[in-house]
């Protein structure tokens, strides 16, 4: 998400989040299928290529924590007419300078100032809080708690239904990629995460984890129909497609699928990531996450 925040000497006691109003969604989040099983190979896409906030996330109840505003005309107009009644001045744009070098600029004194610097560390690092005027850092589990209410209460409901269950959340499709190299060998950027997320590799990975009977949530991009199915004879399997009645009426793209599938995951008594982010996490792949550059040959035994 690009962001950007105002922010000015004056206002800096009630510093202002602007979030874009429309969310830009990958194609990979864009294809059909992931709640209908008999249409999975189809390939039938979604209509649009982006969306709005307020159907992904509660702009109200983000703003009870930090006050966020969207990035739209209406918000706009309000927030310039309040400074403009405040007797400020001009709106100044800036980017990459620092609070400490504006301070003596009198060109930026009075003005409603917005900041387009984009920061390295995640928006949520810099928020005010609403309440006790001190900066906070939000946790990384702060954002995905925000989702707009009906996927909220899709989500509840599911979990109701689901009862007490673990969860795992297998990522194949997109981190599967392998590219060849120049001798035309397979290579990929996490060589043990086809093998480690098949099946009878997760059955052996979780079994110490979650004990055999429980009800197992399986989050998954895989579109093989009944590819996890091996691990029916130890665990009741439920998907999100096993919840389409509830889902499908609210459901327009696989972000907002994911966005519930999120909380359900967040819900679990035992929950196992695809590979580990944070040191007490447990994942069903040991390779690290983050690795962009070093394109190893796939394992497989
Ligand atoms: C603008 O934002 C960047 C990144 O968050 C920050 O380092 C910088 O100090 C900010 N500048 C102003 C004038 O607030
Ligand atoms: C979910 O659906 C699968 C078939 O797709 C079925 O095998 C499984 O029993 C269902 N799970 C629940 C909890 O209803």
């Amino acid at each position: 998400m690009c962001l950007m925040f105002i922010d000015t000497a004056f206002w800096s006691l009630c510093r202002i989040f602007v979030m874009p109003s429309r969310m830009c969604l990958s194609s990979v989040h864009n294809t059909k299928g992931m709640l209908d099983s008999s249409n999975a190979a189809s390939g039938q896409r979604w209509g649009s290529s982006s969306t709005a906030m307020e159907s992904l996330y509660d702009i109200d109840l983000i703003s009870k924590t930090v006050p966020v505003i969207l990035d739209n005309p209406r918000s706009w107009y309000g927030i310039v007419s309040r400074s403009t009644k405040l007797g400020e001045g001009d709106v100044a744009h800036v980017h990459g300078i620092s609070r400490d070098e504006l301070k003596d600029d009198p060109l930026y004194s009075d003005a409603l100032l917005i900041n387009r610097t984009a920061s390295p560390l995640a928006w949520f690092m810099e928020c005010k809080d609403r309440t006790k005027r001190s900066s906070v850092m939000l946790p990384y589990t702060f954002l995905p708690t925000m989702p707009a209410r009906k996927l909220r209460d899709a989500a509840n409901e599911m979990k109701e239904i689901l009862g007490d269950y673990d969860a795992i959340h297998v990522r194949r499709g997109d981190l599967l990629k392998n590219r060849k190299d120049r001798f035309g060998v397979e290579r990929s950027l996490h060589p043990h995460l086809d093998r480690d997320t098949r099946p009878e590799f997760i059955k052996k990975r979780i079994a110490g984890w979650i004990p055999e009977g429980r009800t197992l949530f399986i989050a998954s991009n895989e579109r093989t129909p009944g590819f996890f199915s091996a691990l029916s004879d130890r665990y009741k399997l439920a998907y999100s497609s096993n919840f389409s009645s509830i889902l499908k009426p609210i459901i327009e793209n696989n972000y907002q699928l994911f966005m519930v599938e999120r909380l359900i995951m967040q819900g679990a008594r035992t929950f196992v990531k695809t590979m580990k982010e944070f040191d007490n996490d447990l994942a069903l792949c040991d390779d690290p996450k983050k690795n962009t550059k070093v394109w190893e040959e796939p394992v497989y035994t």
